[in-house]
């Protein structure tokens, strides 16, 4: 078994110029790996927190020299020189290190670009592709696939400039298609859009996950553009190709009522469940993330009960793949699918776990990037090692949300080719 030589760890920026943690770890055997993780904007109150310097004179605060130090010093004195078996050995040594349930000592932020790094490093050592090394740990025994993709391809909310609410519209393929084929096909709706958008003289200027970001006088005016960019491609719309929200809707409820454009005043729980009743009459959305607030729980199970038969009702803020709240959503019949960040918990360990409670219940797994993404591409094979249903990494534009999708695709062609050699 390897022995971890050394790591340091550095400063580095994201997609959205904000720095994050980059960690290169080195083993005894010579295997020497580099990994980095993601940071979010629309930050649930529940997710792990990274450790930021607070000092005004860097980066308005946000530098990670103190998270870097405590991969160099604490981290450092408890890994280097210890013999590795698996990933979950580190882990659990980071884990026991920092000892909170939000990773404030050492930060999430530290802690998860050590624990993707190290895992990087266990399959190099192994001679194993990512994904497989991981699907072997979980001991996984379904055959290896690539997860649906689902595109945001009109950015909203704290994600672009513009003046919708929503913050993700998002087309998906559908499950019978291969990965490439989607892709495909969601690539020529996504070029279809730019047309569309500049025919109709709106903006083609792109938010943070790469989507556009256009002004509309309602929210639902986002949806029937993106309908009206499909018909001008061969793609067919509820039959090939669906529609998909994240509606993050923690960023516009206040004072109990939800704040958006499309109705003048504000509303209740009811009143948007009935608003999301009204657009699936139109739309038949399969896919619906964070349509209520983080603690409107009781919402949650009502929506849930009315409208997750036909559509899969997804909890990000409200789960912030956490073991405590994805098992008070189980209880509450609150969900059906659970988007699984890994830095909103901290470890890979613990994603893995928040995934198999999530699927013994019989949730959707959705995989997912930040909107301050990094070019590392460690999801891609976390998502299809544990045989996620769906990923989400954004538009099929910008180097940091293609690293995912290209790498899927590269998985892709292994899977093949493993397939037809038996
Ligand atoms: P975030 O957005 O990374 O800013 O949280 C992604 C999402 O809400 O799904
Ligand atoms: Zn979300």
């Amino acid at each position: 078994m390897p022995i971890i030589q050394s790591i340091t760890a550095r400063e580095i920026i994201n997609s959205k110029a904000v720095p994050t943690v980059e960690t290169t770890v080195a083993l005894s055997d010579g295997t020497i790996v580099t990994g980095s993780c993601p940071t979010g904007t629309s930050i649930g109150s529940y997710e792990a927190t990274d450790l930021r310097d607070g000092d005004e004179n860097r980066y308005g605060g946000k530098g990670v020299l103190k998270a870097v130090a405590n991969i160099k010093t604490t981290i450092a004195q408890a890994i280097v020189g210890k013999e590795i078996q698996n990933f979950s050995d580190i882990d659990k040594i980071l884990l026991e290190l920092d000892a909170t349930q939000n990773k404030s000592v050492l930060g999430a932020n530290a802690i998860l670009s050590v624990s993707i790094t190290v895992a990087r490093a266990c399959a190099r050592s192994a001679k194993m592709p990512l994904y497989k090394y991981l699907h072997h740990y979980l001991k996984q025994q379904t055959n290896l696939r690539i997860p649906t993709p689902i595109f945001n391809i009109i950015n909203g909310g704290e994600h672009a400039g513009n003046n919708v609410d929503f913050q993700e519209f998002m087309v998906i393929p559908a499950s019978s298609m291969t990965f490439s084929s989607g892709l495909l096909m969601c690539t020529n709706v996504y070029h279809a859009l730019k047309n569309t958008l500049k025919k109709n003289s709106l903006t083609t200027l792109v938010g943070d996950e790469g989507g556009f970001g256009p002004t509309f006088p309602k929210n639902t005016d986002a949806l029937a553009m993106l309908k009206k960019a499909i018909d001008t491609t061969s793609a067919k719309f509820g039959y090939d190709i669906f529609f998909g929200l994240d509606v993050a809707s923690n960023s516009f409820y206040h004072e109990h009522a939800y704040h958006i454009k499309d109705n003048p005043n504000p509303m209740s729980t009811n009143e948007i469940i009935s608003y999301f009743r009204e657009i699936n009459k139109e739309y038949a959305l399969v896919y619906l993330e964070d349509p209520l607030a983080e603690d409107d729980w009781d919402g949650w199970s009502a929506l849930c009960k009315e409208q997750g038969q036909d559509t899969l009702i997804v909890g990000d803020d409200l789960t912030a793949t956490n073991p405590y709240r994805l098992q008070i959503a189980i209880n509450k019949k609150a969900i059906t699918g659970i988007i699984i960040k890994p830095n909103q918990i901290g470890t890979v360990l613990e994603s893995l776990a928040v995934v198999e409670v999530a699927r013994a219940a019989g949730l959707k797994i959705i995989v997912s990037h930040r909107s301050g993404e990094t070019n590392d591409d460690f999801i891609a094979d976390f998502a299809v090692a544990t045989a996620a249903d769906y990923v989400k990494f954004g538009a099929p534009a910008r180097g940091e949300r293609i690293a995912k999708y290209n790498r899927l695709l590269a998985i892709e062609e292994e899977i093949l080719a493993a397939t037809k050699k038996t």
